[in-house]
């Protein structure tokens, strides 16, 4: 039972990192301290830092450079994360240090993944505990936004914006692939927001010989001689007599789509694949990320005070709510509607998504 006086809040982060971890661990901070007066814990590298029985004071402005507060504003995350490691193995240590820590609740910042581990964990240990989603993939169910979901767009969106330029100068076809793992979500608005014209996603089957057509549409139709092709990595490959189970090819899908084209076009096409990989995880939060990152610090701090535990904050409607962990859970990941209204939109544009 622990003997202090003033509440412990531990903090972590789990999973791979996105834009905007930084400006959620400062909301939880700056609210828990100022409103409640807590002393918040940050917990290094999620469980790990649990195991080893590890966490860091945290206190508002108390990463200040010259009075500026870095948190908002840096991408990545000052607590360290992981995304590797059987956690449930370790599960009796983990309750163990969580005891000696003294700690009187948790907050942590993950994906579908981490959060359904650390609740089934706050269940068994009696841990008062609150998710708060974040995922660059925003694949996660009963929120329509995840933290770092819109800063990846965004970078997206510039690196389209970029390779239009420098496509449209040389008449090439640019295949650009992005990550999302299994979900499409990430490929689908920053196609459309960055003028893709071709967007494939997992959700979509598509053909190889119906992704060229459209191509040569565009080219004897509306004379566009150049084209921008996003491929979503989690991307399933095409059933076409090319992709046979002895022939399948070992390079990425963006590579897979680029040699697919050279195969099926009826008049050569210059192609050049961009693989954006890590890039999208990078750099500072958006202004949406930041006021998301925001809302949610100061929501989870409140669901803790008025004694809720296995809830996860999330972004409906342009408002925060709470669901149940379990929910999510149950739900996730979520992909994308192909009936939705972003798919419908993108096909009223002219965009080819597949079938
Ligand atoms: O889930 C986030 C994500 O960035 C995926 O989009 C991507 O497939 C994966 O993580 C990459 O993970 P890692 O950082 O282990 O390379």
């Amino acid at each position: 039972m622990a003997m202090h006086t003033q509440q412990r809040l531990g903090i972590l982060t789990s999973g791979g990192d996105c834009p905007g971890l930084n400006a959620v661990i400062r909301a939880v901070v700056n609210h828990a301290t100022l409103t409640y007066d807590w002393q918040v814990f940050g917990i290094p590298y999620a469980t790990q830092g649990l195991l080893e029985r590890q966490m860091i004071p945290l206190h508002m402005h108390s990463f200040d450079l010259r009075g500026i507060d870095p948190l908002l504003s840096m991408g990545g995350t000052i607590l360290g994360t992981t995304n590797k490691g059987d956690t449930l193995a370790q599960k009796d240590e983990i309750l163990a240090s969580y005891a000696a820590l003294e700690l009187d609740a948790l907050i942590a910042i993950g994906g579908d993944g981490s959060l359904s581990i650390l609740s089934q964990l706050a269940a068994q240990g009696n841990w008062q505990f609150i998710g708060i989603p974040k995922t660059i993939d925003n694949d996660v169910a009963l929120t329509e936004r995840a933290v770092g979901f819109d800063t990846a767009v965004n970078t997206i969106t510039d690196a389209l914006n970029r390779l239009t330029f420098t496509a449209a100068s040389h008449d090439r076809v640019m295949v650009v692939e992005v990550m999302g793992r299994g979900a499409g979500h990430l490929a689908l608005q920053a196609g459309i927001a960055g003028g893709a014209d071709v967007i494939l996603l997992p959700e979509i089957p598509y053909s190889l010989k119906n992704l060229c057509g459209h191509l040569t549409e565009l080219r004897n139709r509306w004379q566009r001689r150049f084209a921008i092709i996003l491929v979503a990595e989690g991307i399933h490959l095409a059933q076409d007599a090319w992709a046979q189970p002895d022939q399948r090819p070992t390079c990425g899908k963006g590579q897979y789509i680029a040699d697919g084209i050279a195969q099926f076009s009826p008049y050569p096409i210059d192609t050049r694949v961009s693989v954006l990989g890590h890039i999208q995880r990078g750099g500072i939060p958006s202004a949406l990320d930041r006021l998301i990152a925001a809302a949610f610090g100061k929501t989870a701090v409140d669901l803790l005070a008025k004694g809720h535990s296995n809830q996860m904050v999330a972004w409906q409607n342009s408002k925060v709510v709470a669901v149940p962990i379990d929910q999510m859970c149950a739900m996730s990941p979520c992909p994308v509607d192909p009936n939705g209204d972003l798919v419908q939109t993108a096909r009223a544009l002219g965009i080819y998504l597949g079938e």
